[in-house]
């Protein structure tokens, strides 16, 4: 009884962290599957003037990514939901300043 307490808590803790870790992530993760091939670095391979460093509005880069244009494809709600293109937002603004 007591191995099976001590394995349930080490299984709950392992579950924790990961979902901790996984949030701390989830920006970059999308990032990476979905906007990197285009906007490695932060940098834009398509249009050089249009890069998304130094963006500081969340909503201006949630607004691009929904709408698209330029060469650029529009990501619905079901590609990237709000709660990500959120998450995605932030990851943008605090890594490529
Ligand atoms: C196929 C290539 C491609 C992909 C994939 C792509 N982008 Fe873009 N992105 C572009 C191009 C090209 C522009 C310039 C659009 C224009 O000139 O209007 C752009 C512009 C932007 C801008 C506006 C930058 C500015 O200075 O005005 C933002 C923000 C942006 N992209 C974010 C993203 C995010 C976030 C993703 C992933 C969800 C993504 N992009 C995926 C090609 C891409």
């Amino acid at each position: 009884m007591k191995l099976h307490t001590t394995l349930l808590t080490t299984v709950i803790a392992v579950s924790l962290f990961s979902a901790a870790a996984f949030a701390a992530d989830a920006g970059e993760a999308i990032f990476k599957a979905k906007c990197a091939a285009c906007h490695p670095g932060g940098g834009n391979i398509m249009n050089k003037k249009a890069t998304i460093k130094g963006m500081k509005d969340s909503k201006k880069i949630i607004a691009q990514v929904r709408k698209g244009g330029g060469g650029m494809p529009a990501f619905d709600g079901k590609a990237i939901s709000d709660a990500d293109a959120k998450v995605l937002a932030d990851y943008i603004i605090k890594t490529f300043k």
